[in-house]
């Protein structure tokens, strides 16, 4: 069984055709960065616009990529939110005018459902129950799953989202946009303890801050008297972030009681956090799920494969769909 997903929440244009909500068949993204990355981030009224552009052809090469047509789909799921408001108003208007147009059901899919079930298009699978971790660019949560539709979150960020403090210190850092990918990179060559950079554990909760590690790296930055190169900042910085969000999980497992791992979004991509996390798994013999780097930043392949459980659960979206910039999963 097929179904198209579509997303374009933040500032990629995506849709995928996925088959029994395991199976990619086809997966494309149109990426904004190059109309992006010269205002150091995404302006929201530019990626509206770009959707608009994209959607239809994207849409067009997942199917012909696929080898199928829209009588092949079983049913369209659409992301709904959260994200941009007018780069989510795109998506679901144009999935609710297919399926409209071509009777087939829609599916509304929250874009952080589809993070937890990218885990899902890849061998091997998790099995419930499992610790989510999502680390995006809008995003840093920790979720209990005990099953599909069954999500408790056990913290958040309580300002900036992990992604988001990568690229706001690669721009303090002169860096380009997005800051993970670049930072990620310079870290490897620097020192990670040449900067005692605060590590922000909250102990006392599950939640996550990091507008103060940013800040911290801000008045670093400020002190002329520096003498640092920029790899060590990164590699101080990104060694913060780490611990952080390794030490974190790993409380959430022994309080849970639970020894199994996904890692998704966009920070999932990042080398030294996809190692840490498999050390931390191999010490507390536990499993850790993190897809392959293109599954980890936003694609409509894990929206497809959310989706499919919705159509299992025959939990279909009417015409009416808006879409939500705040949607709680
Ligand atoms: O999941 P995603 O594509 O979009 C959101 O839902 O936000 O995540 C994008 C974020 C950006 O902040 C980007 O800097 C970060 O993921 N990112 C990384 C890496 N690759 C992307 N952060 C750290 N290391 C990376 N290798
Ligand atoms: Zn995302």
């Amino acid at each position: 069984m097929l179904i198209l997903g579509i997303d374009t929440s933040c500032d990629d244009t995506a849709a995928a055709v996925v088959e029994n909500g395991a199976k990619i068949i086809s997966n494309i993204v149109s990426s904004q960065t190059d109309i992006h990355k010269k205002y150091g981030g995404i302006v929201p009224e530019l990626a509206s616009r770009r959707h608009i552009e994209m959607i239809l052809p994207v849409v067009d090469e997942a199917l012909k990529a696929a080898g199928a047509g829209l009588e092949d789909v079983s049913a369209v799921a659409v992301c709904h939110g959260p994200g941009l408001i007018g780069s989510l108003l795109v998506g679901c208007s144009f999935a609710k005018a297919l399926c409209f147009s071509k009777n087939i059901p829609l599916i509304a899919v929250n874009h952080l459902e589809g993070h937890i079930f990218s885990c899902f298009l890849e061998e091997p699978r998790p099995e419930f129950p499992f610790i989510s971790l999502i680390a995006s660019g809008g995003h840093t949560s920790l979720y209990r799953v005990d099953e599909f539709g069954k999500y408790r979150e056990l913290g958040r960020t309580r300002d900036d989202a992990s992604g988001e403090a990568y690229d706001k210190v690669s721009k303090l850092l002169g860096l380009g946009y997005p800051g993970g990918p670049v930072i990620d990179k310079l870290a490897s060559e620097g020192n990670p303890k040449a900067i005692d950079f605060p590590r922000p554990y909250l102990p006392e909760s599950f939640d996550f801050s990091f507008s103060g590690l940013k800040t911290a790296v801000l008045q670093y930055l400020r002190d002329a008297s520096r003498i640092t190169r920029n790899e060590d900042i990164a590699a101080s910085f990104q060694a913060c972030m780490v611990d952080v969000l390794v030490r974190k999980t790993e409380w959430a497992i022994k309080k849970e009681g639970i020894r199994r791992v996904t890692l998704s979004g966009g920070v999932s991509a990042n080398s030294e956090l996809r190692k840490r996390m498999k050390e931390m798994g191999d010490e507390r013999e536990t499993e850790i799920f993190i897809p392959s780097i293109n599954l980890c930043t936003d694609n409509a392949a894990m929206i497809a494969s959310a989706g499919y459980h919705h159509f299992l659960n025959k939990d279909f979206a009417g015409i009416d769909l808006n879409p939500k910039a705040y949607l709680p999963l």
